[in-house]
């Protein structure tokens, strides 16, 4: 079962090609950062349009780099949400483009839960940069979604049967690693620069709030995020009328990487935290972490220091967007025979949740 799925929700135009859900053949990605870095954040106007551009020669890539033809695909999967409208609908088009006039099987697939099937690809192509995991996650997995628009506790008892542990009630954590970034005078996206910051950093010079929540799974980032603002304030000695993007301007370089750093041990402790107090919950039997900020060098540390059991990650380049999760996903609805969905009437779902 060979799937090519294309991922347009936000600023990266993807394409990847999987075989049986746990091989990569082809994972082609253009991102956008360099159009929206001067923007500071996703234009969605923008990113709309750079996606028109590159859908084609993203989707001509992946099919050179798998060393395929269209008559090797057996179907095609695409993001349906949650994202940008205008993204989707490029994505979403090209699909159904493509199902239409090939006669394939057409398979939409909700972003979020995409991320987590990144952890099942078990075989990367020779080359690619990083080593796959040595064996797909067990049932019943407990999965950390951790990206610039998610942040989500899910109990996974088999494909396409999970439970919605917890979520942010407010900032994703990605998006409180940005916008600290902006504050701090890091550039965009603020999750690898913060991660960079924080190597110099010292990670106990300051200490933030952590949110505490009604529900014990959920999450809250805004209050991390204004802690970080008001403490940048105070240390630069102006109030709150002082204009924020002046801010950065007056601080030193090591201020910059001890609040880097310190911010990034807050953040990062909060969703071990709970991913831990799930795992005693819950006893899964694997854990993954999925998502742009699964990425993150001080998750997987504090991770792999507080769970008694192992994890296996994803290549970075699988945790932030791209397609091969995609046709991940793809792949095991086809081969478990979830119903194809009509290329003629399928539509996007921009606020689409787990
Ligand atoms: O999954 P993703 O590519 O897009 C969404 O679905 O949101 O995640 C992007 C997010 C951004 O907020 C980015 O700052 C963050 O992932 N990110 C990181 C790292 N790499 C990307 N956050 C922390 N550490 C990283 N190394
Ligand atoms: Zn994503």
């Amino acid at each position: 079962m060979v799937i090519l799925g294309i991922e347009s929700s936000c600023d990266e135009t993807a394409v990847g090609i999987v075989k049986d859900g746990h091989t990569l053949l082809a994972n082609a990605v253009h991102s956008q950062i360099d159009i929206h870095k001067e923007f500071g954040g996703v234009v969605p106007e923008v990113a709309a349009r750079s996606h028109i551009e590159m859908m084609l020669p993203v989707l001509r890539q992946a099919l050179t780099e798998a060393q395929m033809s269209w008559d090797d695909i057996d179907g095609i999967a695409v993001t349906y949400g949650p994202g940008l409208v205008g993204s989707l609908l490029i994505g979403n088009l090209t699909a159904r483009t493509l199902a239409l006039t090939l006669d394939k099987p057409l398979y939409p697939v909700n972003h979020v839960e995409a991320h987590v099937y990144a952890n099942f690809l078990t075989a990367y192509p020779t080359a690619f940069p990083s080593p796959a995991p040595a064996a797909a996650p067990k049932f019943p997995l407990l999965a950390l979604i951790v990206s610039g628009g998610h942040s989500q506790l899910a109990l996974f008892e088999d494909h396409f049967s999970y439970r919605l542990l917890g979520q942010t009630q407010d900032d994703a954590i990605g998006e409180a690693f940005d916008k600290v970034a902006k504050i701090i005078g890091l550039p965009y996206p603020g999750g690898p620069s913060i991660a960079s910051a924080a190597l110099t950093g010292n990670s106990r010079a300051y200490t933030y709030p952590k949110a505490h929540m009604q529900h014990k799974y959920d999450f809250s980032f805004s209050g991390l995020k204004t802690a970080v603002l008001r403490h940048v304030q105070s240390l630069c000695n102006v109030d709150i009328s002082f204009p924020s993007t002046q801010l950065a301007g007056l601080l030193s370089a090591s201020q910059r990487n001890d609040i880097a750093a310190s911010f990034q041990r807050i953040a990062v402790e909060t969703v071990v935290d709970k991913a831990v107090a799930a795992f005693t919950e819950y006893s899964p039997a694997s854990v993954v972490i999925a998502g742009g900020v699964a990425a993150n060098q001080e998750l997987r540390a504090q991770l792999a220091a507080r769970l008694p059991i192992d994890i296996s990650y994803a290549a970075p380049q699988l945790c932030t967007d791209n397609g091969a999760m995609i046709a991940t996903l793809g792949c095991y609805k086809a081969m478990r025979g979830t119903q194809p969905t009509d290329p003629r009437t399928a539509t996007v779902a921009p606020s689409l949740s787990m």
